[in-house]
C-alpha cells in the first residue's frame, strides 16, 4: 500500500483523483469537518467497500456556521485526524486552507430549494447554502464516483442528494446509519465540547426519540401527542434545553400531523452552548 497523500489545493487534489480514475480506480469521498470519531471511520470503511481509492476531506467550512462562536470553538485536531486516516488506510486527505477554498473574489454559491428552509434550515439560516456550496466545491476538487454521508445529519443528506440529482453531478450519494456510543448518544465532533455532566445528560436525546418510537408502536398516530411524549424526556433533564422535535416525511421533510406511513423524527437539543441533533426513522 502506498503512503497516504495529503493535498491542500483543489488543483493538486483533482490531479491525483484524475490520475486514479484514469488508472481504472473508482474514487470514494468521505466529506468531514475533522475531529474524526468512530462515526466517521464507519463512513471510511463503507467507502472502502464501494471504491478502490478513498479520499477523506477535512475542512471546517465557515460558510455553514450561522454563529461565529460555534465556528471559533469547533475542534480542529488536524494532526490527530491525519494519523487516524493513515491508520485506517485512507488513500488521500484533502485538507484545503480557507484561502484555497475561498480565495479573494470568490462569489458563487449553490442555493438549495425549499427542502433546506425547514427544520435545521429554519433554526440555522444560511446553513444549508453553506453546505451545498462547500460540498459542490469538494465534489469539483475530488470528482468522486461516490460520496458517503452519515444519516445523523438527515436533512443534510436529503439536501445533498437533491443537489447531486438536480445539478446532474452524476455522483452517487450513499448514506450510513448513525453510529452511537454505548448509551445511545449519537457520535458527533461536538460531543467533545460537552462537560462530563452534559455528556451524561445528553442520553435524553436518543431516549426522547425512543419515546416517540415506543408511543408509535403502542398505536399512537397523532404527531402532537408523539412529540409531547418525546419532548417530556428532554424537559425533565435540567441540563438540556429543548429546541425542536418534529416528525416529517422522509423525502420531502414536510411536517406531518399523523403518522400513517414512513416518517422520520428529527430533533435538536442544547446543552449549554452546544447544540446536538439526532433523528430516528419511524
Ligand atoms: O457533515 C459535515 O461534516 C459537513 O456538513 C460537511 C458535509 C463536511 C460539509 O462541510
Amino acid at each position: 500500500m502506498s503512503a497516504m497523500q495529503v493535498f491542500d489545493t483543489p488543483d493538486a487534489m483533482r490531479a491525483w483523483s484524475d490520475e486514479s480514475r484514469a488508472a481504472g480506480r473508482r474514487v470514494a469521498l468521505v466529506p468531514t469537518m475533522g475531529a474524526l470519531h468512530d462515526g466517521h471511520m464507519a463512513l471510511v470503511r463503507d467507502a472502502r467497500g464501494r471504491a478502490d481509492a478513498v479520499v477523506v476531506s477535512i475542512f471546517v467550512n465557515p460558510l455553514q456556521f450561522n454563529r461565529p462562536d460555534d465556528f471559533a470553538a469547533y475542534p480542529r485536531p488536524l494532526d490527530d485526524d491525519l494519523a487516524i486516516c493513515a491508520a485506517a488506510g485512507v488513500d488521500a486527505v484533502y485538507a484545503p486552507t480557507a484561502a484555497a477554498m475561498y480565495p479573494s473574489g470568490f462569489d458563487t454559491h449553490v442555493e438549495p430549494g425549499a427542502i433546506a428552509d425547514r427544520l435545521e434550515g429554519a433554526f440555522r439560516p444560511g446553513h444549508f447554502r453553506g453546505v451545498t456550496t462547500v460540498v459542490a466545491k469538494l465534489f469539483g476538487a475530488v470528482r468522486p464516483d461516490v460520496a458517503v454521508f452519515g444519516q445523523k445529519d438527515y436533512q443534510q443528506l436529503t439536501v445533498i442528494r437533491r443537489m447531486s440529482a438536480d445539478l446532474d453531478m452524476g455522483i452517487e450519494v450513499a448514506a450510513m446509519p448513525t453510529v452511537r456510543d454505548a448509551d445511545g448518544v449519537a457520535m458527533s465532533s461536538r460531543n467533545r465540547r460537552l462537560t462530563p455532566a452534559q455528556r451524561a445528560a445528553a442520553v435524553c436525546v436518543p431516549r426522547s426519540l425512543q419515546a416517540v418510537s415506543d408511543a408509535l408502536a403502542a398505536g399512537e398516530r397523532d404527531v402532537a401527542t408523539l412529540v409531547a411524549a418525546g419532548r417530556a424526556l428532554v424537559d425533565s433533564e435540567p441540563l438540556a434545553a429543548f429546541e425542536h422535535l418534529e416528525i416529517v416525511h422522509p423525502e420531502t421533510l414536510e411536517s406531518l400531523t399523523r403518522v400513517d406511513h414512513d416518517a422520520v423524527a428529527v430533533t435538536a437539543v442544547w446543552f449549554g452552548d452546544v447544540r446536538l441533533i439526532d433523528n430516528r426513522l419511524l
